[in-house]
């Protein structure tokens, strides 16, 4: 891991405050969550019991994109907003095409930072390496990554589920852009975001919770999703709901209904 990681005997865990990486990971059926994690969690579930279902189509949606970009060449990743190791990982996926990928992960919750070691188990070809640091500081995201990524050539970067914590008063389409601004052409840009475009009682609710909690939930449209391909080519399907985006990539997510999964989901690339 990168010098600039605290050591394993310096990470302090908060378990007094629900924090979303441990929340995602009691939605997927994971051990690495604490009560106030899940007392939340609950609280989500109640006013959509699908929410579960919905990180399970969230992962596939990584796991398809991340397929597609390896089968189409991409042999370097930077996965930021990583969460909690669940298999298969952004790695193995890649390096199941392509062992020679290099992929880094980044997040900012030291829980992940702890359980890295899963996210470290490359193949002999490939690289993984982790950086803990927060989206908003990309210079510091680049300045770490670059000690294994060739930003001289095609990165694919990966936002799956993470925009919607960070608002746009916080940047969120500026420090996109910035990372975008270091990467070469043939370059692409994946991220999945949570909507409040179908179910905006729901939402507002949900986001109540957030702030109650002094956590950000930054709801976008789909043309305020869109705004982050602004200068990018969408690869087709373009901006969609994310079990529909390219299914016949990946396995079947089960326990979906008629009611669109309130999100979106895209990949472009730069050209
Ligand atoms: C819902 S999880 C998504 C995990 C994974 N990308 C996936 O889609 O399966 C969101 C992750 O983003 C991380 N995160 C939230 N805000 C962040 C920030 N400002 N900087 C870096 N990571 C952040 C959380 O700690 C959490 O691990």
């Amino acid at each position: 891991m990168t010098g600039q990681n605290p050591a394993p005997d310096e990470i302090v865990i908060d378990t007094g405050n629900p924090h979303p990486a441990r929340m995602y990971d009691w939605f997927l059926g994971g051990k690495d969550n604490y009560p106030v994690d899940e007392e939340m969690g609950r609280q989500l579930l109640a006013l959509d019991p699908r929410v579960p279902v919905m990180a399970k189509v969230n992962r596939a949606f990584m796991h398809r994109a991340t397929r597609w970009l390896a089968m189409n060449g991409v042999r370097q990743f930077l996965d930021i907003g990583t969460g909690i190791p669940t298999e298969p990982n952004l790695h193995q996926i890649a390096q199941q095409v392509a062992p020679e990928s290099r992929v880094v992960y980044c997040d900012n919750d030291p829980i992940v930072l702890a359980h890295a070691a899963a996210l470290l188990r490359s193949t002999p070809e490939g690289v993984t390496e982790y950086v803990q640091a927060d989206v908003r500081d990309p210079d510091t995201i680049v300045e770490q990554a670059g000690k294994v990524l060739d930003f001289s050539k095609p990165v694919a970067l990966s936002l799956v589920a993470l925009l919607h914590f960070v608002s746009d008063e916080d940047g969120a389409y500026e420090l996109v852009d910035r990372l975008l601004a270091e990467v070469p052409s043939g370059s692409y840009l994946m991220l999945s975001h949570a909507t409040a475009d179908f179910t905006p009682k729901k939402s507002e609710e949900a986001g109540e919770l957030y702030k109650a909690r002094s956590l950000t939930l930054a709801l976008r449209s789909r043309d305020e999703v869109a705004r982050f391909f602004r200068d990018l080519e969408l690869v087709e399907p373009g901006v969609e709901v994310p079990d529909k985006w390219r299914p016949e990539l990946g396995e079947p997510v089960p326990g979906q209904d008629d009611e669109p999964i309130p999100g979106y989901a895209a990949v472009g690339r730069k050209p």
